[in-house]
């Protein structure tokens, strides 16, 4: 979509649409609408048709230079609320653009309304949730929405400061958003056809000069190098799959920032094979690995100045005679031996040999993320991540991020306690808690700590909100892009060198 800035509202304007948010005696609009419009709202407003009702938009039709238009009223609260109320209301407002089939829209920016001459987010943050509004996977429709494409957002505003800050930074929000749809896109996808070996072929689309991609898929090799990759992978027909994205975007330097995302592109639970009610939605067990995925490609398009290695183990976790199975004692690549006591506590085990690698260049700080836990859901819900971290200031930073964005997460302990909780008695580690049914996301990131050495470490559990059921305000339903936004800020606000 194309967005755009100018300082009044244009007679000869080609928008579809005028998006006008208001509240009780707010002042005067004429700067930016000039009087024919001000008069007509201000006679709709005192008229018995509206109510100040927040979040209900309030349309009707307006013969402006000679075009019939459809304005759009809706109340907002009479001083600003947090961003994410504006990021909703993008949300609601996507959703009934799409059903009324307009395909173009001025808005008067809240800061104008709000005279916030400085804070220019609330723009930002309506026009992010419109384009997560905007977003629908009709792939697999045989009858498509007929051809309803968005075409434009104009923001009228008086304020050089935010006509400076969307004219430069417009580019930068579509791309971030063409990568939050393939991210959702990734997911949406059907199992059988987002193998390992699809997803390694969407990925190669992206590579660049700036980005190197290398895959590494010869069975001989993994067995060698991966070991757990390929144990949990060995079992389907589509075989595993150990994905490498290298952004180099601060080229004078080596620091780097390392992420690592779940890749199982269909997890039946193997073996220990996942009942009706919990396996329909599996194909979503691919999310963190889309989600890193969106957010390197989000670094590269927007020339963020971070150099970042991402790594994602693809498999499909499978019933089956190769499959690997209950009672196996696996060597991950860092050597620590595991006994498997459930097939399906699979992500651990990827996750383990990934970690393990990302350590060892360095980096300054290891984010990971994961559909990892049922247990993460039963805490949290569906609109709330876990977050663990060995370091404390790297788990404010990121909540930070995260508050500001409307995307979710609360952390959650790497209790010490319960370390002893994954140690076997026939191997180093086992890949289930000895407790059942206590703690399984903390005891599934203690796991993880295993494998990390101690390095700067994020684990985000998105198993609640990668894939969501309950329409979500901003996300909807279905493949969410949770986390998407929210790692590529953190990264850009602690890392990218300008
Ligand atoms: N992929 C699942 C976790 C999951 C659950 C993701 C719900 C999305 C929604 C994971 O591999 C899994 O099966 N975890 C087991 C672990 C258990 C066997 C210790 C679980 O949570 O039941
Ligand atoms: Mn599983
Ligand atoms: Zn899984």
């Amino acid at each position: 979509m194309k967005i755009s800035c100018r300082k009044k509202i244009a007679l000869n304007s080609k928008k579809d649409a005028i998006l006008i948010p208001v509240y009780r005696n707010m002042r005067p609009l004429k700067p930016l609408t000039g009087k024919k419009i001000e008069d007509e709202i201000n006679t709709v407003v005192a008229s018995d048709y509206f109510s100040y009702e927040e979040k209900e938009f309030t349309g009707f039709f307006m013969e402006i230079g000679g075009k019939l238009r459809k304005v759009y009223l809706v109340t907002v609260p009479k001083d600003p609320a947090d961003y994410r109320y504006y990021t909703e209301l993008g949300a609601s407002f996507a959703a009934l653009l799409r059903k009324e089939r307009i395909s173009s829209f001025s808005i008067l920016s809240f800061e104008d309304i709000y005279l916030e001459k400085k804070d220019t987010n609330f723009t930002k943050s309506f026009l992010d949730g419109f384009a997560f509004g905007l977003y629908s996977f009709d792939r697999f429709k045989s009858i498509q929405e007929k051809n309803y494409q968005f075409e434009e957002a104009e923001v009228i505003t008086a304020f050089t400061r935010l006509k400076r800050f969307v004219d430069e930074n417009a580019e930068d929000w579509n791309s971030v958003f063409e990568s939050i749809y393939l991210t959702k896109d990734l997911i949406n996808t059907p199992p059988a056809d987002m193998t390992p070996q699809i997803f390694v072929d969407k990925a190669m689309e992206l590579a660049s000069d700036k980005l190197k991609i290398t895959v590494i898929d010869d069975m001989a090799v993994l067995e060698k190098d991966f070991p757990l990759v390929y144990a949990v992978g060995k079992g389907s027909t589509n075989p595993p799959k150990f994905l490498k994205l290298e952004y180099k975007g601060a080229p004078d330097t080596e620091q780097h920032v390392a992420l690592v995302g779940k890749g199982v592109t269909f997890d039946s639970g193997g073996t220990n094979l996942k009942p009706s009610g919990s396996i329909e939605d599996m194909k979503c067990d691919m999310s963190g690995g889309a989600t890193v995925l969106g957010v390197t490609k989000i670094a590269h398009d927007t020339s963020m100045a971070i150099n970042i290695i991402t790594y994602i183990p693809l498999v499909e976790n499978i019933i089956g005679s190769c499959a690997y199975k209950p009672g196996d004692i696996l060597t991950s690549k860092q050597g620590k031996t595991i006994e498997i006591l459930n097939t399906d506590a699979e992500g651990r085990l990827i996750l383990a040999d990934a970690l393990y690698e990302a350590t060892k260049t360095d980096p300054e700080v290891i984010v990971d993320v994961a559909t990892l836990t049922g247990a993460c859901v039963v805490a949290l819900g569906s609109f709330c991540a876990g977050l663990f971290s060995n370091r404390k200031f790297l788990a404010k930073n990121i909540s930070d991020v995260s508050g500001a964005l409307g995307e979710d997460i609360w952390e959650l302990p790497l209790l010490e306690a319960y370390q002893e909780r994954v140690k076997s008695d026939v191997a180093d580690l086992r890949n289930i808690s000895k407790q059942k049914g206590e703690a399984g996301s903390t005891v599934a990131g203690l796991f993880l700590q295993e494998f990390v050495d101690n390095w700067p470490w994020i684990h985000l559990d998105i198993a609640g909100p990668a894939f969501l059921h309950e329409a979500h305000p901003v996300f909807g339903k279905h493949a969410s892009g949770f986390g998407v936004r929210l790692i590529a800020d953190f990264l850009k606000a602690n890392y990218a060198t300008k």
